[in-house]
């Protein structure tokens, strides 16, 4: 097994083939379910389990440790991929207890019926020691749920995030080899799940910032043994000023009328000298969009009608949009409809979330003709004004 530290093992599970979360997040690179142990002079914790499909594997990598008594399962967070397993190890290891914080346990008596005589709660900077190993617990919630804590080993400086910096993919190693494809990883999964919650999440960095880190070994993913690499990368996502020169152009086209004014549009802004990411909705992978939508400083969401509304494409765009809620400073919608739209309104409407200045809507009765390009070209002048007025042109 791989060590973090003396008595400190990797004891997770790698899910190579998984492609969905939440029947919803594409998984390009599989995921993992981290999971540690550390063995004290006195006592053993094991810090979170594994997705229940997973029990089994996990099981048999704690045999592999020779792991006979666990004292604690530290419980980070009750989403399933890290607690499933839990019912199962209190059958494996009996005398084990559920050390967790009090919303932690209420959830996860909630979700796996765990008895409550199982549990030991834990409050935000409470220790708890192994003998020559003292784990103490930080409160960092809101990473995307509201009782997610961490553990700091104090005498090997790690810290155990669990969601927080992690990434969702499947590596052979333990450690992060790859710096640029665990950061977009990282991006990837920060703004599938997190990203809404940034004001959380500045506020859980600033928590940290006493502590002299030697790694963060997250619950997914590899383990940071150069932790300021995604300390830092997080800092620039959360920041509210700190937006990119891009136009993230999410799109659907039904007979071609659409996209020929995304074409126009994106040739227009590229001349401009802005970024520009276009993204065909009904066959984008959508976790790159979301990367894109960490940092663009501009959102124009183009559309054909179905009926009289957006194409159902767009819609779930839009929603998907106002759920994230990034930092996006501009939003804008252009397309083509048939003999009538709602389009403008529907989709303004199901954006409220987002706290950006809506750009003057550009829509074509049918095919573009002159005028709707010359229209087009004011609204890429307009949103380069806007950017060089940021300060990112
Ligand atoms: Fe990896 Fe929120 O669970």
């Amino acid at each position: 097994m791989k060590t973090l530290a003396e008595n400190v093992i990797a004891v997770g599970v790698q899910h190579w083939d998984r492609r969905l979360f939440d029947e919803l997040i594409p998984l390009p690179d599989g995921t993992s379910y981290n999971a540690y142990l550390i063995k004290g002079s006195q006592k053993t914790a094991l810090l979170d389990t594994a997705d229940p499909a997973k029990t089994e594997v996990l099981v048999d990598h704690l045999m592999r440790t020779g792991a006979e008594k666990i004292d604690y399962i530290i419980s980070h967070h009750t989403e399933q991929d890290h607690s499933g397993s839990i019912p199962d190890m209190l059958l494996v290891y009996p005398d084990a207890k559920v050390v967790t914080n009090p919303k932690c346990k209420a959830m996860l008596m909630d979700h796996l019926h765990i008895d409550e005589d199982a549990f030991i709660e834990v409050q935000d900077g409470q220790t708890l020691s192994l003998g020559d190993k003292t784990l103490r617990f930080i409160y960092t919630p809101w990473v995307h749920w509201p009782e997610t804590m961490s553990t700091w080993l104090v005498e090997d400086r790690i810290l155990f995030s669990c969601d927080f910096f992690g990434s969702h993919q499947a590596t052979a190693g333990l450690f992060v080899e790859d710096t640029a494809r665990t950061l977009e990883a990282a991006k990837r999964y920060y703004g599938e799940i997190m990203m809404p919650f940034r004001s959380s999440i500045r506020g859980n960095l600033k928590k940290l910032e006493g502590l002299d880190i030697r790694m963060i070994a997250p619950s997914h993913g590899p383990v940071y043994d150069h932790p300021e690499v995604i300390v830092n990368a997080y800092r620039e996502w959360v920041d509210e000023d700190k937006v990119a020169n891009v136009v993230v152009v999410p799109y659907v086209s039904m007979h071609g009328s659409t996209q020929k004014m995304v074409d126009y549009f994106v040739d227009g802004l590229i001349d401009r000298g802005i970024g520009v990411q276009p993204f065909n909705l009904p066959v984008a992978d959508v976790g790159q969009m979301v990367i894109a939508l960490v940092d663009a400083a501009t959102v124009v969401l183009a559309a054909p009608t179905v009926l009289l509304g957006a194409h159902p494409s767009a819609l779930y765009c839009a929603a998907l949009v106002n759920a994230l809620r990034p930092k996006t400073k501009f939003a804008g919608i252009i397309g083509s409809y048939g003999w009538g739209s709602k389009m403008v309104e529907q989709l303004t409407a199901l954006m409220g979330n987002l706290k950006a200045e809506m750009l003057e809507p550009v829509l074509a009765k049918g095919l573009a003709r002159a005028e709707t390009y010359s229209r087009l070209d004011t609204l890429a002048d307009n949103i380069l004004a806007k950017h060089r007025k940021l300060g990112i042109v």
